[in-house]
C-alpha cells in the first residue's frame, strides 16, 4: 500500500473514531438532561403545572376516571360516587353512596391539592379506602386530569 494513502487513511479512521467518541458523549449528556427535565417537571408546584395544564390531555386521561364515575349533574353513582362538584365538598360525604369507612370517617375537604396527593397514591394517601385505581405517577399528568374536572365538575354560574 503507498505510504500517502496508508496515512490518510489512518487519518479518516482517527476522524469516524473521533466523531463517533463525541456523537457518544453527546449522547449521554442528552439522557442526563431529559432526566433532569422530568425530575425539574415534578419538582414543580401543583400551581405551576395546572398553568401548564393540557386540558385536551386531562380529558384523556379522565376517561379512565370514568370508568367508575360519573362526573356530570344529576348523574347516578357507579363503581365509585358521582364527582359532580367534588371540590370544596367534604370526603365521603355524597347521599346515597356507600362508601368505605375510612372515607366515611374523614374530615377533609377535596381541593386541588389533596385530588392531587389522591391521585399520586390513594392508598398512601388514606390506607383502607375502597378505590381500586393505581393512579398517576407523572405530576403533569395529574395537573392535566385535575384541570379538566375542574373545569367539567364545577357549576359554572359560581
Ligand atoms: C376502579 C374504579 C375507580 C377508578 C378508575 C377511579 N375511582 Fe375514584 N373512587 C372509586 C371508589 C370505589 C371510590 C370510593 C372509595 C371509598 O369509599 O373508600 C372512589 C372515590 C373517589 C373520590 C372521593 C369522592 C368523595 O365523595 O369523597 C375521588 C375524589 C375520586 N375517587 C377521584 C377519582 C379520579 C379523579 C379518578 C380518575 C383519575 C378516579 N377516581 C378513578 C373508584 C374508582
Amino acid at each position: 500500500m503507498d505510504i500517502t494513502f496508508s496515512k490518510r487513511l489512518n487519518g479518516l479512521i482517527c476522524a469516524l473514531v473521533f466523531s463517533l467518541i463525541l456523537s457518544l458523549v453527546g449522547c449521554d449528556q442528552q439522557v442526563d438532561r431529559s432526566l433532569s427535565d422530568s425530575a425539574q417537571q415534578e419538582a414543580k408546584t401543583l400551581a405551576v403545572r395546572l398553568l401548564e395544564a393540557d386540558l385536551e390531555r386531562g380529558e384523556l386521561l379522565a376517561y379512565s376516571c370514568r370508568a367508575c364515575h360519573t362526573l356530570g349533574p344529576d348523574e347516578d353513582h357507579i363503581i365509585g360516587p358521582n364527582l359532580y362538584e367534588v371540590f370544596n365538598r367534604t370526603a365521603g360525604s355524597v347521599d346515597g353512596f356507600d362508601y368505605s369507612d375510612v372515607l366515611q370517617e374523614a374530615d377533609f375537604i377535596w381541593s386541588p391539592e389533596v385530588l392531587d396527593e389522591w391521585l399520586a397514591d390513594s392508598n398512601g394517601f388514606l390506607p383502607g379506602n375502597n378505590m381500586r385505581f393505581a393512579g398517576f405517577s407523572s405530576g403533569a399528568d395529574r395537573a392535566d386530569a385535575i384541570a379538566y374536572l375542574l373545569q367539567v365538575t364545577t357549576d359554572s354560574a359560581f
